[in-house]
């Protein structure tokens, strides 16, 4: 065993300062796009992308509160200082790193279009005249922005993409073009909404990142560490299959 010194040469100075709490970031999310994120019968935040960011900060030493954010403004709330950190199953385009910094890529995606079951659409380009729901500012909006023009009065434009589910399933809009992971899971809840999804591979591979302020690289490089810890380990593994199956 280890000997005791005598209490007169070892100094009160020389014991260890408790260890400092560690930092809280703010995170932003827009918890209306399961299993993304999403708020559970209690309020609270939930789903794959809050489990990955609390097993980086659990890995990287670090402990964050999620904030709901609207999607419209959630870029803003970063340069203001009001969020840390957003993780919202944002695609990583060079429009966007232009004003953010983003991590490592976390999850792959693409667009998927939703239609009615007795939709005649088969591919993307069959919506060139439909009326098609969107989320404001998403890649999704941005596709179809593309396919009909700037000044298509055809694009319904939503402030969270179940809204433009809901107005699929009331009829007010022939299709929806939004993330494949959040149509997935939309179809599979409601079945009662008699859904079909179409792919086409007109659509660009997107990868999701986490965003931070442009520059500040003293948590992007906690989160990357964090982030290349919990892909080593298995615990990204274990999340992934937790939401999305093996
Ligand atoms: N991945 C798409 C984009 O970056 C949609 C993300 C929307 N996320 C959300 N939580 N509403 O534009």
């Amino acid at each position: 065993g280890k000997k005791e010194e005598p209490a007169a040469v070892e100094p009160a100075a020389s014991a260890p300062a408790p260890a400092p709490a560690p930092t809280v970031y703010a995170v932003g999310t827009d918890a209306a796009y399961a299993p993304f994120e999403s708020q559970d019968e209690k309020g609270e935040i939930v789903g794959f992308d809050i489990d990955v960011l609390k097993a980086i900060a659990a890995k990287a030493g670090f402990e964050v509160k999620f904030i709901n954010t609207p999607w419209e403004g959630i870029f803003n709330s970063l340069g203001q200082g009001d969020r840390d950190i957003v993780i919202s199953a944002v695609t990583i385009t060079d429009e966007r790193k232009q004003t953010l910094d983003f991590s490592d890529a976390y999850f792959d995606a693409a667009q998927l279009i939703a239609v009615r079951d007795n939709s005649k659409v088969t591919k993307f380009a069959d919506l060139k005249k439909l009326k098609v729901g969107v989320q404001t500012g998403t890649t999704g909006d941005e596709a179809v922005t593309k396919l009909q023009g700037k000044t298509s009065t055809n694009i319904k434009r939503f402030e969270s993409t179940p809204l433009a589910l809901k107005e699929l399933e009331s009829g007010g809009v022939d299709a929806v073009v939004a993330d494949n992971g959040v149509v997935i899971h939309h179809v599979a809840n409601n079945p009662g909404a008699k859904f079909k999804t179409i792919s086409d591979t007109e659509f660009a591979p997107e990868q999701y990142g986490i965003a931070v302020k442009k520059g500040n690289t003293a948590v992007l490089e906690k989160i990357n560490q964090g982030l290349a810890g919990i892909k080593a380990d298995g615990t990204y593994d274990q999340i992934y299959t937790k939401y999305f199956g093996a």
